[in-house]
Formats: structure tokens, C-alpha cells, sequence
């Protein structure tokens, strides 16, 4: 599976853990950035993570900031993606299972290298158990279609 990883500054540190981590375990990650501790905009990072995802180059995605927060509402404005905050493992895994999420994003400065390795091995470890999550994910799709 091929993955987009991105933070701002505030995540840098735990990004860089996170994507050896991941490159560690045989995944295809690519670095939309931030490369550094220097203030940056979470948002752009947001805009370039999911546009490999809109186009197909990348399945999923993990984002971090410092929270955790505010790359995620920004990941969410872009068409197609839906993206999951999350600091336990029990929502990283559902959010997989259940609401079919394609970013993960959590806290560089809420969650340490461990439980974020964790957190990542939950989300990327099930598969959409679609049924009658799909029809709820379907219309989570069709708020984002119908928005002016
Ligand atoms: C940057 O200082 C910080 O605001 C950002 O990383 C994030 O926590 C925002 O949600």
C-alpha cells in the first residue's frame, strides 16, 4: 500500500519517527513535507497530502500537527477525503472498519512515538467492513456533494 505522510512544525519530529516506522514495516511512503522544525501552515501540508489521494497516486494518508486538530478539519475540506483525529487505538482501528477513513492524523504533541506506532498499525490493519457503515459513509459523501 502506498501512503502520504505530512505534518506541519509541530509534527515534524513525530513524522519522521512515523514514517520510518512505517518504511520499517515495508509500506511506500511518500513525504509531502514538512521538511523541518520552521513554522509552517497546516494547511498546505493538508492540500498536498490529499491531492495524492485525489488523484490515486496514494491510498491513504497520515497527518500530524501539533494537535492533531487542525490538519485534520483541514484535510476534511478537501473533496473525497475523510480523516480521523485520533489518541487511541480503539478509534484508529474503527475508523478504519467503520467510517472508512483514508487520513489518520493525530498530536505531535499529544501522543509519543509508541502509542503513535500504535495508533498507525490500528488504522492501517483492518479493512471497511462496509454494509450499513457503507450507507452512513455514503451520506457523509453526499453532505460533502451537496455543500455549495
Ligand atoms: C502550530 O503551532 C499548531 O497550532 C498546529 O500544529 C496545530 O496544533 C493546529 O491545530
Amino acid at each position: 500500500m502506498k501512503l502520504v505522510i505530512g505534518s506541519d512544525h509541530g509534527g515534524y519530529e513525530l513524522k519522521e519517527d512515523v514514517k520510518q516506522y512505517l518504511i520499517d514495516k515495508g509500506y511506500d511512503v511518500e513525504d509531502v513535507g514538512t521538511f523541518s522544525t520552521a513554522s509552517c501552515d497546516y494547511p498546505d501540508i493538508a492540500k498536498a497530502a490529499c491531492a495524492k489521494i485525489q488523484s490515486g497516486e496514494c491510498e491513504r494518508g497520515i497527518l500530524v500537527c501539533g494537535t492533531g486538530v487542525g490538519i485534520s478539519m483541514a484535510a476534511n475540506k478537501c473533496k473525497g477525503i475523510r480523516a480521523a483525529c485520533c489518541s487511541d487505538t480503539f478509534t484508529a482501528r474503527y475508523v478504519t472498519l467503520h467510517n472508512d477513513a483514508n487520513v489518520l492524523c493525530f498530536g505531535g504533541r499529544v501522543v509519543g512515538a509508541g502509542l503513535a506506532h500504535e495508533l498507525v498499525d490500528a488504522y492501517l490493519s483492518g479493512t471497511f467492513e462496509g454494509g450499513r457503515h457503507k450507507i452512513r459513509v455514503d451520506k457523509i459523501m453526499a453532505l460533502e456533494a451537496e455543500q455549495l
